[in-house]
């Protein structure tokens, strides 16, 4: 069967929107946040900060030079381009990769819209306290008709979009919504400075105390990084398959880790400065946000009938841009490998990814006291994948480039489109990382982190 001709995006711009889409989302403005809290603030912050710089940019490069260079799924990208056909199993690692941090993404995912309509009924206006917001939140959750059922909707909605194709509808459509979030973040700020307590927010976020730090932080920070930049299961590199050669994947790359630093960083501001201001213990954990904001809107002027639903409407649509970026993978393999129709593709296992989503929504009341390892699966399914899956992943993606693929063949790829940057320092800079940095402080901490090191 003649393969027919692959999409593209409609422009370096679209690209870039698109990549930033699937960056920017939960993982900036749900995750970032609790985590940081969790880990003691500013001392983690900047681990994160680093492990962006230093592991982050250069892994997303990387990812999106091989996608553009083979032109495939992250499977076919590797069966493609390298000569020992076991690098294939970094590629089928990020498609199991993508199965599991979508099933419980989609939980979160289904928060948000669940609190659109809270929202639009009134019902967060009730939202006073940090106490009744809390317990309203575990109300709804007790409830494991609701977490499943706007789970459900969540998959629903990324799974027709995945079926549409990518460039007409959620490529658009983020164009003009992203824009709008950043807006209302902004404003959330501004509420969040001006509280009385607030300064304590901002001392938790920006000055540091080290003695916080142990193996464990280091380890979290590093998959936020990857997590954040949806990097480590071919995400990015699916996106890349579809750019064009006249695309310079150096300064789209800057752009997409600057953007989606500057969402969560404000995100960071506009919790902190209120979960200080309010009295809510920063390491909340996975609900903080859900009971956090909804106490801030409603100390604004029109907060808890306007800017409420249209933040929560806005998050939807972030969670949505990455999600699919998450199914993009599974489909992307299916078609490219097995000749799957897109259609066919999308509905078989994205039902299999919501299937296998039901015990995280479930960790949350039915089955919360079911627990491996000390986690329960919504926890286990976040832990494996984002801090173990994804990190190895870059480490083989890093490895791949530097020491097999061979630089005679990657550095003529990131020309391409870039002819002027050929001999910039920063690709002499970015070379070492790959070859040598990335790798060992990877493999550092995740020995580190299972005990070895
Ligand atoms: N980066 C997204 C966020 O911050 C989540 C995400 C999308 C992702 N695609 C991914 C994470 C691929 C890991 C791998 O919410």
């Amino acid at each position: 069967m003649a393969a027919p001709k692959r999409e593209r995006w409609g422009s370096r711009y679209g690209f870039i929107l698109a990549a930033a889409g699937s960056a920017i989302g939960l993982g900036n403005v749900w995750k970032f946040p609790y985590v940081a809290g969790e880990n003691g603030g500013a001392a983690f912050v900047f681990i994160y900060l680093l492990c962006v710089a230093v592991i982050g940019l250069p892994v997303l490069v990387a990812e999106i030079l091989i996608g553009r260079a083979s032109q495939k799924n992250p499977v076919g990208a590797f069966k493609k381009l390298a000569r020992n056909r076991a690098w294939m199993g970094a590629g089928a690692m990020g498609v199991v990769g993508g199965f599991i941090i979508i099933s419980f993404y989609a939980v979160v995912g289904g928060w948000t819209m669940g609190y659109v309509v809270e929202a639009l009924r009134g019902a967060l206006l009730d939202f006073n306290s940090p106490e009744v917001a809390e317990q309203q939140f575990d109300a709804l959750n007790a409830n494991p008709w609701w977490v499943v059922g706007f789970q459900a909707l969540f998959f629903g909605v990324t799974m027709a979009v995945v079926i549409g194709g990518i460039k007409n509808g959620i490529e658009r459509f983020s164009k003009l919504l992203m824009p709008v979030l950043f807006v209302i973040l902004a404003v959330l700020i501004v509420r969040g400075v001006t509280l009385e307590g607030a300064s304590e927010g901002l001392a938790f976020l920006f000055s540091p105390n080290w003695s916080a730090i142990t193996a464990g932080t280091v380890l979290e920070a590093l998959g936020q990084a990857f997590f954040t930049l949806s990097l480590g299961m071919g995400a990015m590199m699916t996106y890349g398959s579809y750019l064009s050669d006249r695309d310079n994947i150096w300064s789209c790359a800057v752009q997409i880790v600057v953007l989606d630093t500057l969402i969560a960083i404000m995100a960071g501001l506009a919790i902190f400065t209120t979960v200080f201001a309010v009295g809510l213990d920063p390491a909340g954990g996975p609900g903080l946000i859900f009971q956090t904001l909804p106490v801030v809107f409603n100390r604004m002027p029109w907060g808890g009938l306007i800017f409420a639903p249209l933040f929560f409407v806005l998050l939807t649509i972030a969670a949505l841009t990455s999600s699919i970026s998450m199914l993009e993978v599974i489909v992307a393999y299916f078609v490219d490998e097995m000749g799957m129709s897109r259609r066919k593709a999308v509905l078989i296992f994205g039902g299999v990814a919501m299937a296998l989503g039901v015990p995280s929504a479930l960790s949350f009341n039915l089955w919360s006291e079911v627990k491996l390892f000390g986690k329960t699966f919504f926890q286990l399914a976040d832990f494996v994948a984002s801090n173990i899956m994804l990190p190895l992943g870059g480490l083989l993606f890093a490895l791949f480039v530097a020491w097999s693929w061979g630089w005679n063949r990657a550095l003529p790829e990131l020309a391409k489109g870039a002819e002027r940057y050929r001999h910039a320092w920063f690709i002499a800079v970015w070379k070492v990382l790959l070859k040598f940095v990335v790798p060992v402080l990877i493999l550092v901490v995740l020995l580190n982190a299972i005990g070895v090191l």
